[in-house]
Formats: structure tokens, C-alpha cells, sequence
């Protein structure tokens, strides 16, 4: 199905056309004068330079034209060139009836890709705090998005898994229990399956080995040589970190499952460990790399470069391997596991230049496609009210469990809030619209702006919040749950809308394919909210306008039903894609 305004834009080409002048100038907008019109088509000025007349004379002529068109109800020239628009009712309702038969609402998804969005990459060890939010959230939603648009699409975890931060881990539980069969060299046996330590014990552990390798030289180095041990595959060191990603990895499922994110692929840098000797050699091998003070870089500036580039480091000069060789060697895996038509990547902006240094070192390797597109998404900061990165009452970093804590609780607050209900369902409510309210809160920025994580707007049930939507879902739930109690059937007949409110939510609810396309084409989840929020302020307007329920004419109460219908079903494929969900009640 046509998107509605391509529709229309055809048959405003079209009068250009039959008046003598040329079908592109019949490009419509929506109005950015509501108050004058619906649509708007600015292609009488543009025609007056390309066919030296006055703007207003051809705008009449297309207008004229026009007269007798069934998608309008009014067209108007105006000075000094413009044409100005109303819809036909009618034809308007005919269009949304349309798009409930068809598979989802009509969007025209084009040629499947293969999408891999790398997202989450947590390191392992450490627990999840505010700064892997986004990540998590903005990278679940372009998936989802990626998805909904046809596209075959892998969503990948990427885990901090092999570094330094392994080593000083292996080094402190070495300093801790020296006596552990893991440290024994000369050991052959089996390893005990249990984990010599919890989760807390090992989040505990890593700070801790953290502070002492900044203070003592002689620790840094044990630790680089435990990270050495380990990355040569000593096999008690293996063993030993077989453990560490065993009890983190369970931590972290179980965190990402409370935000509704999950993972096709829970790979790591340590995955492409192997490849990288190989992928090494290739690169020297076709003079794309050379050593510049004993590392191995490759160039990577451009002539055009007015900022700073510096080269893409491949190998330090002790020989050692970096986060660019893992994230260049995953690029060189991916390619030959998945072909991807495009890489998305997700991490705070402050990783820009790594990224653009990365992708042209890839380019240049010739380790991807000429068509493949690598895409960084650079996200801004979670902010306190200060203003200033979010931090824990007493200035610590804040655990994200604690976060969504925090949301929850105030949710739970606001739900039970005068009224008696039964506190398992309440408990149950919170968590679903806890969610939405943090999802909503970050994805209604756009991803690289900071934002300030405020518990008291994002659980607030007005506004343009996460808590909103789903009260506006729920809303039409009820009504149509009544509807169905009163013996009433479903239909999809819409009958042309009978009041102001009515029409705009229609018009609205036309913006669906486009609205979706553009999300999808500009990795911006941030406008599925832009949408889901006028369809909903649309709705209640309608909603405060009309009675539904109490409507006489059976078969205007039934058109306004198949019309709640659909803007419910809109709402719920976009929170969908959102990633969080609508309660049956709130
Ligand atoms: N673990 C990294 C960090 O904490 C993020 C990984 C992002 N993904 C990537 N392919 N580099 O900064």
C-alpha cells in the first residue's frame, strides 16, 4: 500500500501535469500552518523560476484542476504561490479502513537485509551501572525496528571479556587463595565445577584489583602477566576465567531480562582471539600496516581531514593486542560467519573517533564490503537533576539495578496511590510500567543529546512519557473490552469521521509506513516516540470529544470501534518495537 502522502503528492503531479508543467513540483507536506490547511504543496514557486511565471497564476491552474478530485475536499491558491489543502473525509476513511486489512497497516518493507547490531557490551566482572542503559535500550529498539522492516537481524553482546581486566581479576583471586588448584601448575585433574567465588564476591574483587594496580607497580605487572597467562591459554588461567565469565554471564542474563533486552549472540573480544594472528599477517602482508615506534598501525587519515586522525593501532609494540584488533578481527569474523549488508554499533559518544578510525582501518583492509555500511551510534549521558552524570545519593556510580529499583518503587507509589489493590498485581503493574517509563524516558531523546533521568517525570502518567502511552492503551483496551461485554461484533468498516478530533487522529494514524521507514533508515527509535505521542494526545482529544460507547447509530459506534482498534494495534507494534509492553489494567 501507498504511503498516504506519496498518494497524495501523485495526484497534485498529476494536475501539474494536465496544466502543462512538470509532475515533481506536486511534492505535498503536511501543513506547517494547521491552522490554514492540512496539506501544503510549495511547487507553484518552484515552477515559477523554471517556467518564468507567476507563482500564483500556476498554482490556480493546478488548483483548478484539482477541483473535482476525490482525495480532496478543498484546494486553494494562495499568495503569493501556494496551494493549500484539506482532505476528503471519505477518501481519508477509506485509506485508514485499508490499512487495517492489510499486514502491518500497509508498510512496504523492501529487500531483507542482514543487520548486526552490536549492543549491551558489558565488561565482564563488573556490574551493569547507569552507563549501560542506553546501550542496552537505544540497540534493543533498532533491532526491533530492523526487524519489524523485514530484515534478517543478529543482535550481539560483544562482552569485555579478555582484556587487563581479566588478568587483575585472576591476579587478586590469586593473591586471595594461592592454594587454588587453578594456580598450580604442575595440576592435572579436573577442576572443581563450582566457582571459587559469587557474583557480589566478584564484583567486589575487580574494584578492588583495579585500585591496588593504579597504586603498585609491581601488582599492575603480575596483572599483566595473568592476562598474559591466560591469553597464551595456560590452562588454569582458561579454567579459572571459564569460571569468571560462567557466574558473570548468569548475572548479566538475568539483569538484561529484567529490561526486556535479549541477545542472538552473547560473543566477546576473547571469541576472535584466534583470528588475530591471521588477520595480522594479512594486513602486513598487503602493506596495509607498518610499525611506527615498534606498534603496528595503520594509516588512516584522509586528505580531507580537518580534525585530528591518528593512526589505527593494530599491535602495541610488546606485540599485544588492543580493543581496535578485537573490534577489527570481530568485523573480519562477522563478515565470513553473517556477510552483514551493516554493522550498528552502540556506545557513549565519547568513543566517536575510536569508531571512525576502526571503520576506515576496515575499509581500507579491505576487511569489509564496499557496500557494507558501518554505522556508529554515539549516545550522550544519562544526567542527575544537577545536570551532571548520574550518580547514587553519596556520589557513587549507580548500579542499574538499583536505578530500576528506584523506578519501581516510585511506580508502585503513584499505582497504589488512593486506591486499594491487591499488592502482588500492583507489584506486577510497577514492573511492567516501571519499564516503560525508563524506555521511554531515554528513547524519546534523540541518542546522541545527554538527558536528565528524572524518576518523577518518567513515572508522571501525563505528558510525554513511557506512562502516558500505556494509560492511553490501556484506555482503549477497556472501552473495547466493554464493547465485546455488550455483545457488540468487531468490523472493519470506518465511516468518515465525524468530528475535528476524529479526522486528525486518522490523518495520524496514516503517518504509520513512513513514520517507521524514516526510524528505520535513521537509526532514530526516537520517533516511533514522537509518534506513539501525537497518536496518543490525538486519541484523547477524540476520545474527550466523542461519545463511543453511548453512541446511538450502530454503525458509527462501530466505526469508531474498528478505528479504536486500530490506533490500539499502532500503539502496541510500536511499543513493541520499543521494546516494553502494556498492562491489561493500571
Ligand atoms: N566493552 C566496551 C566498553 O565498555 C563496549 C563495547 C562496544 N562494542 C564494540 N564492538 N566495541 O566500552
Amino acid at each position: 500500500m501507498k504511503n498516504m502522502i506519496d498518494l497524495i503528492s501523485k495526484e497534485v503531479g498529476l494536475a501539474f501535469e494536465a496544466a502543462g508543467y512538470e509532475a515533481d513540483l506536486g511534492k505535498v507536506t503536511v501543513s506547517n500552518r494547521p491552522d490554514l490547511c492540512e496539506y501544503q504543496c510549495n511547487g507553484a514557486m518552484a515552477g515559477a523560476k523554471r517556467y518564468k511565471k507567476a507563482p500564483i497564476m500556476i498554482a490556480g491552474e493546478v488548483a483548478e484542476r484539482l477541483a473535482g478530485s476525490a482525495i480532496f475536499e478543498k484546494v486553494e491558491a494562495v499568495a503569493p504561490g501556494f496551494l493549500n489543502m484539506n482532505i476528503s473525509p471519505a477518501w481519508l476513511s477509506e485509506y485508514v479502513a485499508a490499512m487495517t486489512k492489510e499486514e502491518k497497516f500497509g508498510l512496504e518493507t523492501g529487500e531483507a537485509e542482514t543487520i548486526m547490531v552490536d549492543y549491551g557490551g558489558p565488561n565482564v566482572a563488573k556490574p551493569l551501572h547507569v552507563g549501560h542503559l542506553r546501550s542496552a535500550v537505544i540497540g534493543e529498539s533498532i533491532k526491533r525496528i530492523s526487524r519489524y522492516m523485514g530484515n534478517k537481524t543478529i543482535g550481539d553482546i560483544h562482552l569485555g571479556d579478555w582484556g587487563l581486566q581479566m588478568g587483575l581479576v585472576i591476579n587478586e583471586l590469586k593473591e586471595r587463595n594461592p592454594e587454588l588448584p587453578y594456580f598450580d601448575e604442575e595440576y592435572t585433574g579436573e577442576y572443581p565445577e563450582e566457582a571459587p567465588f559469587t557474583v557480589s564476591e566478584l564484583e567486589e574483587i575487580y574494584p578492588t584489583a583495579s585500585g591496588k594496580s593504579k597504586e603498585d607497580e609491581a601488582y599492575k605487572a603480575k596483572a599483566m602477566e595473568a592476562t598474559f597467562k591466560l591469553q597464551s591459554g595456560v590452562r588454569g588461567y582458561r579454567a579459572l576465567w571459564d569460571q569468571i565469565i560462567k557466574v558473570s554471564v548468569a548475572d548479566l542474563k538475568k539483569n538484561y531480562e529484567n529490561l526486556n533486552v535479549d541477545f542472538d549472540l552473547w560473543k566477546g573480544e576473547s571469541d576472535v582471539h584466534d583470528i588475530i594472528p591471521g588477520m595480522v599477517q594479512y594486513m602486513k602482508d598487503g602493506g596495509y600496516a607498518h610499525l611506527s615506534d615498534g606498534a603496528l598501525v595503520v594509516d588512516v587519515k584522509e586528505e580531507t581531514d580537518t580534525k585530528e586522525m591518528p593512526p589505527c593501532m593494530i599491535l602495541k609494540s610488546d606485540g599485544a593486542s588492543l580493543y581496535n584488533t578485537t573490534d577489527l578481527a570481530t568485523i573480519m569474523d562477522r563478515m565470513k560467519t553473517y556477510a552483514p549488508d551493516k554493522i550498528i554499533y552502540l556506545t557513549d559518544k565519547r568513543q566517536d573517533l575510536y569508531f571512525e578510525q576502526v571503520f576506515r582501518c576496515a575499509r581500507k583492509t579491505k576487511l569489509v564490503n564496499e557496500d557494507t555500511d558501518l554505522i556508529h551510534v554515539g549516545f550522550g549521558t544519562v544526567n542527575g537533576k544537577d545536570g551532571r552524570p548520574f550518580k547514587t545519593r553519596d556520589g557513587g556510580v549507580m548500579r542499574l539495578e538499583y536505578l530500576i529499583r528506584d523506578i519501581n518503587d516510585r511506580m508502585l507509589d503513584r499505582i497504589t496511590e488512593n486506591r486499594d489493590m491487591d499488592p502482588e498485581e500492583a507489584a506486577k503493574i510497577a514492573k511492567i510500567v516501571g519499564l516503560a517509563a525508563i524506555k521511554y524516558g531515554d528513547l524519546s531523546n534523540q541518542a546522541s543529546k545527554d538527558y536528565i533521568f528524572d524518576v518523577d517525570k518518567f513515572t508522571s502518567s501525563e505528558g510525554n512519557t513511557g506512562p502516558y502511552i500505556l494509560y492511553t492503551i490501556v484506555r482503549i483496551k477497556s472501552i473495547l473490552r466493554k464493547y465485546t461485554e455488550q455483545g457488540g461484533d468487531m468490523d472493519v468498516a470506518i465511516l468518515p469521521p465525524v468530528n475535528d478530533p476524529e479526522k486528525n487522529l486518522m490523518k495520524e494514524l496514516t503517518g504509520f509506513a513512513p513514520m517507521m521507514k524514516g526510524a528505520f533508515e535513521e537509526v532514530a527509535p526516537h520517533r516511533v516516540c514522537a509518534y506513539i505521542y501525537s497518536i496518543a494526545n490525538a486519541f484523547n482529544s477524540f476520545y474527550h470529544e466523542t461519545k463511543i460507547l453511548a453512541e446511538e447509530d450502530q454503525e458509527l459506534k462501530k466505526s469508531f470501534i474498528a478505528l479504536l482498534g486500530l490506533t490500539k494495534d499502532i500503539l502496541e507494534t510500536c511499543i513493541d518495537v520499543l521494546g516494553f509492553s502494556a498492562p491489561e489494567k493500571m
